[in-house]
């Protein structure tokens, strides 16, 4: 056994009440209830079940390391357990993310997110666990970007003398699977190159440089991609470790108060706002939307999980709110016309091929 700590973050959309809005409270109930069965005889230290959107997230912590079989065999099938009640009860896209029929070693690839970070646990360890629905990986780049090296966000940059050194951020090519490590402050404009481009590079993993160790992880996978098909948007989760030498729980919600627009609302196919909630208010329903993102928060203690605080239940992110809802409103005004909706190779439904086909014959050579 070894003296770290894993802390795994796994979700999936597995059913939606009602279409994609929410998870129904029995499904929450019964995957909680597989890995409280299970869980302590696969090496599970602490569990944590709740739901963001129409995705339902499992925290678990455990000494077996990343990408583990037991571990991840054991959220698979709690996952199959869930379907099996979505299925019953007839819920919207019963089982939808487990894309094999068989589990093969990890969750990676599969279907279901994935945030991982194993480290040595401090005398006290602040960990948040952020939690999206109706968006994409990449909708993490602006605010780890602002929480790890913009210091108009994170004084801690500049006063604090471990985070001062700065930080190195694991960079994911979604298209290509190459990964790039890219260190800030000096390569910060470097960065900003790919991480500006959300909907093709996605933060993997932040790791601090005056500590050695990881700071934030998140889930990077692109359902698109591993099905060859649409089969729901990506949702992402992330993990980040927080205090004393790494950003403060503050200073990482911080970045939600001034509500940035992200990919995937309604049919995967638009931006809007990503609006900082309470798990009460992680239920979209405008326009299935607009995108949510939650936060929770525990103490880890030798693995036990204390918690969760729910971080956006604070009257404090009632400003952002009002302002989402005003840039949703706007944005709404549009319509079918972008930047509201994506680009053409971004939308995750597109009748382009026929449409295209069945006029091809009526173009004309112009002027
Ligand atoms: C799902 C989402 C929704 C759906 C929409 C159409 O997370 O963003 O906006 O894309 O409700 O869903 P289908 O095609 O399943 O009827
Ligand atoms: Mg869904
Ligand atoms: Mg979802």
């Amino acid at each position: 056994m070894t003296r770290e700590i894993t802390v795994s973050v796994i979700k999936a959309d597995i059913g939606g009440f009602v279409g994609h809005g929410q998870v129904h409270p029995e499904v929450v109930a019964r995957v909680r209830a597989h890995l409280e069965e299970e869980g302590p005889r696969r090496g599970l230290i602490d569990l944590h079940v709740t739901s963001v959107g129409d995705d339902i997230v499992c925290v678990v912590t455990h000494r077996r390391g990343p990408d583990d079989a037991a571990v991840h065999g054991l959220a698979w099938e709690a996952f199959l357990a869930g379907t099996e009640v979505a299925r019953r009860l007839k819920l919207y896209g019963a089982g939808q993310d487990l894309l094999s029929d068989s589990f093969s070693g990890n969750v990676r690839g599969l279907g279901p997110g994935v945030a991982e970070m194993t480290f040595v646990e401090r005398p006290s360890e602040p960990i948040v666990v952020l939690m999206a629905d109706k968006t994409e990986p990449g909708a993490w780049n602006l605010p780890l970007y602002r929480i790890f090296a913009d210091p108009f966000n994170t004084p801690g940059l500049v006063i604090d003398p471990k985070l001062h050194a700065g930080f190195r951020f694991d960079i994911l090519d979604l298209h290509t699977d190459r990964r790039i490590s890219l260190f800030t402050p000096e390569e910060s404009y470097d960065a900003l190159v790919f991480l500006g481009a959300t909907s093709r590079y996605a933060i993997q993993a932040v790791h601090s440089r005056a500590l050695g160790t990881v700071a934030a992880a998140c889930s990077t996978q692109r359902l698109s991609r591993i099905a060859g098909r649409y089969v729901g948007k990506d949702d992402p989760v992330a993990l980040l470790r927080c205090q004393n030498g790494l950003p403060a729980v503050g200073e990482v919600l911080e970045p939600f108060a001034t509500p940035h627009l992200v990919a995937g609302w309604m049919r995967g196919s638009h931006a809007g706002p990503l609006m900082p909630v309470a798990l009460a208010d992680a239920t979209p329903s405008r326009f299935d939307g607009p995108p949510r993102v939650a936060a929770i928060g525990f103490q880890l203690a030798e693995g036990r999980l204390v918690g969760p605080r729910d971080l956006f239940g604070d009257v404090a992110f009632d400003g952002a709110r009002r302002e989402a809802l005003e840039m949703a409103a706007y944005l709404r005004r549009m319509g079918p016309f972008q930047p509201h909706r994506l680009p053409l190779d971004e939308m995750e439904y597109t009748t382009l091929p026929e449409v295209a086909a069945r006029l091809a014959g009526r173009w004309s050579v112009s002027g």
